[in-house]
């Protein structure tokens, strides 16, 4: 018997579009480390466009995008970076601004949605700056949407003050910018004027945009013309990697568009969730395509008991800690799906509880 599959652990996990896979196969391509690929070129420079930034580079991953970006802002040997405590670039990514680029992170922490205090950043800019004992600043990483703060969107307004005290200090703003288009779509602001005041942008192409590879950042010709040069140190530039930016072009002009009706999704699924009994949704923060939930304190079930029973029913999801769990939507889950995932999970926690 084929046992339909839901896979809610993420959405790095959509497949390849009939569309995508067609423009992969007929990409125009050259070598992009020479400068020739016209893909490439075309896809940058609508990146770009979007973005409203100077230029834009194919990256292939998040990880490096946010490595390079980091790493030019840092140029200088004793350069520190402020970013949230709970955010990707300090918690996800092997520590590689320190471990490879020497940049020391300070970290303030994060709120439930996201941000840090205004006054908590400030308060972590190294003074006075000559200090002979200080790293200096250099940096401030925000993310947007934060991930491990359930997707929450980053609004435009705090990251205008965020870009102000940048400017007021002498310091670069990066953003973390992995799932930008969903902070765009669920805010309604024009993702150009969501990044205005960042000096650097990385865009994940891998995550709800749909391609099977890659990332982009994005900001000035001179910063871009670094990070180009840090790619190929990392190993990271590539030769006839068209083939990847079809893909990425096809996501951003056919799934941009169905962000908004993801985020509906989402919470007709995190409404069906806080119906059933035992679980629990902050419905209050769930604000574009990811759901966090918890199983409640007297229930008795273990988040990784729950996935391995909704596993055999073709169900994934991602437990978090032992009552914690996360799932994720993209524009390959349908509404059916979510009325299936909804079904499978409350049978789950009948059959965990021993109800027949
Ligand atoms: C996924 C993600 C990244 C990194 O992406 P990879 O392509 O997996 O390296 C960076 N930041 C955030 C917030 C992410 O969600
Ligand atoms: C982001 O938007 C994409 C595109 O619709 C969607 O597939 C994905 O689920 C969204 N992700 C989040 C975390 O909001
Ligand atoms: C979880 O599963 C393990 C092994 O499969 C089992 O020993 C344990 O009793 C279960 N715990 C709960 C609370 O469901």
């Amino acid at each position: 018997m084929v046992v339909r599959r839901v896979d809610l652990r993420s959405d790095t996990v959509t497949k390849p579009t009939e569309v995508m896979r067609a423009a992969m196969a007929t990409a125009e391509v050259d070598d992009d480390i020479l400068g020739h690929d016209p893909t490439a070129f075309r896809f940058e420079a609508e990146m770009a466009r979007i973005m409203g930034k100077e230029a834009a580079l194919f990256v292939p991953s998040g990880t490096m995008g946010n490595l390079i970006s980091v790493l030019v802002h840092c140029e200088i040997r004793g350069s520190e970076v402020i970013l949230g405590d709970n955010s990707h670039i300090h918690v996800y990514e092997n520590g590689g601004i320190s471990t490879l680029g020497g940049v020391h992170p300070r970290t303030v922490k994060n709120n439930a949605d996201g941000t840090m205090d205004i006054a908590l950043i400030e308060a972590a800019i190294r003074n006075p700056p000559d200090a002979i004992y200080y790293p200096t600043t250099r940096l401030i990483c925000l993310e947007n949407t934060h991930a491990n703060c359930g997707g929450r969107c980053i609004s435009v307004e705090y990251t205008d003050r965020v870009g102000e005290i940048a400017k007021q200090h002498g310091l670069k703003l990066h953003i973390d910018g992995a799932r930008i288009f969903n902070a765009s779509v669920a805010l309604g602001v024009p993702v150009h004027r969501l990044v205005e005041a960042a000096d650097s942008v990385s865009v994940c192409l891998s995550k709800g945009l749909g391609a099977p590879v890659g990332s982009v950042i994005v900001g000035s010709k001179g910063f871009i013309a670094k990070a180009k040069r840090l790619r190929k140190t990392l190993g990271g530039s590539m030769r006839q990697v068209g083939v990847l930016c079809a893909a990425a072009y096809v996501g951003l002009q056919d799934n941009v568009g169905k962000l908004a009706d993801d985020h509906k999704k989402t919470k007709m699924l995190a409404d069906g969730l806080n119906l059933i009994k035992g679980l629990k949704v902050n419905m209050a923060s769930v604000e574009t395509n990811i759901i966090f939930f918890d199983i409640m304190e007297g229930v008795n079930i273990l988040a990784r008991n729950l996935t391995k029973v909704l596993e055999e029913h073709g169900v994934l999801i991602m437990p978090v800690s032992k009552l914690s769990i996360r799932v994720v939507l993209h524009h390959q889950i349908s509404e059916s799906d979510v009325h299936h995932a909804l079904t499978c999970i409350q049978q789950a926690i009948l059959k965990l509880q021993g109800v027949k």
